[in-house]
């Protein structure tokens, strides 16, 4: 590889960072350049690289706008024109990935990357490289990334003569944590700690020296959280150069594109993809919290398996997490469409459960969901419960739902183990207490075989 370096450091990663007065900071970012001159498929096409920028400013770190508190109008000014990204985004929501993607080129120029880490950014260089334009990708090294992933980003590397601009975790962050709590805390106490500490603050440098950023999100990655991103959007949570509300654009060009077309793109482009896809991985992470997922099981489940499913959001994207989506859960309104409406679901009382409970020998077994309406989760397994229910309709076994938020929160956490939504039990025909159902498979064989098991 020809690699060209024209600056007097050697800093071509996040690994140097520049450090510069606020008043110059966005001339200081560009400490390095480099041009690398060596893929043949490219057509001697050179790819200018900029370190991005590790410099923050002088406000605290921990100032970040909620979506919700959001008021900054949706725009971003160049030359005195006022851009409306959410009309922007309606008026591409045909575009191509090919098409957004050269946009988002067109009007950012340098200052703007590809945030790099799985299957779909590959499909994202991809299409950057097709539009002929120069085009920047950062990654986050976390530390504890597979062995196949840095694999990857070496074959990404090669194959695209460029050099990813990583960006590395705050290493007395990291010594401090990890001093403290251990090498795998997150098993204990969740993923957030961690993920803030390895990914979400060198995301937060890398974000201050661009003015927009490129994600391989799509909606259908995760019902929960993503099913509403926009192809184009002013970043509800993280400040850009410019600093302030409203001083970064987000760019989701596969926000549309379904997960099998993702692969059609990359089979036919014939790219690189980590080699951990064909030991049964989807959605990659680190390695600690990532795990394969089976035929039919959603992609999201290998992440983070042990915790919560409306948790699965690691801060990188935490303006896709909605209060409704968890937090403030005990607010929610009860004018919400009900669900697991079918003849063979049972709707269950307080006062019915408490029965239930009390009675050492049924006649059958019970099969109970705790559920809330507005919860997505609950709302993503509605037709596995029901399917499950018409199967095990005159079966011996009851199907039943009890909704279990607002007021019947605190006795459901008591008496019926509730931890999040949903959470299934079976009262066997025999046995007093109620067993829960320990895992996040959802589908209709995985419940079936629990009933099965202990009915
Ligand atoms: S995560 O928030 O759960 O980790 P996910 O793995 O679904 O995210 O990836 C969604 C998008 O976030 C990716 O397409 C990529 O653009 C960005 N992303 C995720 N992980 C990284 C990383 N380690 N470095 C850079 N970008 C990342
Ligand atoms: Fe830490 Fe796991 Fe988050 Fe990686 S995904 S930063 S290992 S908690």
């Amino acid at each position: 590889m020809a690699l060209a370096v024209t600056s007097s450091s050697a800093a071509i990663s996040g690994s140097s960072f520049s450090r510069s007065g606020a008043s110059s900071e966005s001339k200081a970012v560009q400490i390095c350049s480099i041009r690398l001159s060596d893929r043949t498929h490219l057509s001697q096409r050179r790819y200018s690289v900029k370190s991005l920028n590790a410099e923050s400013h002088s406000r605290s770190e921990s100032w970040v706008p909620r979506a919700s508190t959001l008021t900054a109008p949706e725009v971003e000014e160049k030359d005195g024109e006022v851009e409306d990204f959410e009309q922007l985004a309606k008026k591409l929501v045909d575009a191509s990935p090919l098409e957004i993607m050269d946009k988002a080129l067109e009007k950012f120029g340098d200052d703007i990357a590809i945030a790099f880490s799985g299957a779909e950014d590959v499909a994202l260089i991809e299409y950057a490289r097709l539009t002929g334009k120069p085009f920047r990708v950062f990654s986050l090294d976390t530390g504890r990334l597979n062995p196949e992933t840095y694999r990857l980003f070496d074959a990404v590397e090669k194959q695209y003569g460029i050099r990813i601009e990583y960006m590395f975790p705050d290493a007395v962050e990291v010594q401090a944590l990890v001093r403290n709590k251990g090498l795998f805390s997150f098993y204990e106490d969740g993923h957030q700690e961690c993920c803030r500490v390895r990914k979400v603050r060198p995301l937060r440098r890398a974000l201050k020296g661009l003015k927009a950023w490129i994600t391989g999100q799509r909606k259908d990655q995760s019902p929960g959280t993503r099913s509403e991103i926009p192809i184009v959007q002013v970043d509800p949570v993280f400040e850009g150069l410019d600093g302030g509300v409203g001083s970064l654009v987000k760019w989701n060009p596969l926000a549309n594109v379904e997960g099998a077309d993702v692969w059609n793109f990359l089979r036919t482009m014939d790219v690189p993809v980590n080699a951990l896809h064909a030991q049964g991985y989807v959605s990659i992470g680190c390695e600690p919290c990532t795990r394969p997922v089976l035929p039919g099981q959603h992609e999201r489940e290998g992440r983070w398996w042990w915790e919560d499913a409306k948790a699965k959001e690691c801060g990188l994207h935490k303006g896709n997490i909605k209060e409704e989506d968890g937090a403030s859960e005990d607010s929610k309104p009860a004018a919400v469409q009900e669900i697991f409406e079918s003849n063979n679901v049972v709707t269950l009382s307080k006062g019915g459960i408490e029965n239930l409970m009390k009675l050492e020998n049924r006649k059958e077994a019970w099969l109970i969901v705790l559920y809330a309406p507005w919860c997505p989760f609950c709302q993503a397994m509605e037709a596995s419960y029901i399917e499950l229910a018409e199967k095990l309709a005159g079966k011996g076994v009851k199907v039943a739902k009890f909704r279990a938020d607002g007021e019947q929160k605190e006795f459901a956490k008591q008496e019926l183990q509730l931890g999040s939504f949903p959470t299934i039990l079976i009262f066997p025909k025999s046995a007093p207490r109620a067993i829960k159902y320990p895992s996040e498979h959802r589908d209709v064989d995985s419940l079936m075989t629990f009933v099965n098991l202990l009915r």
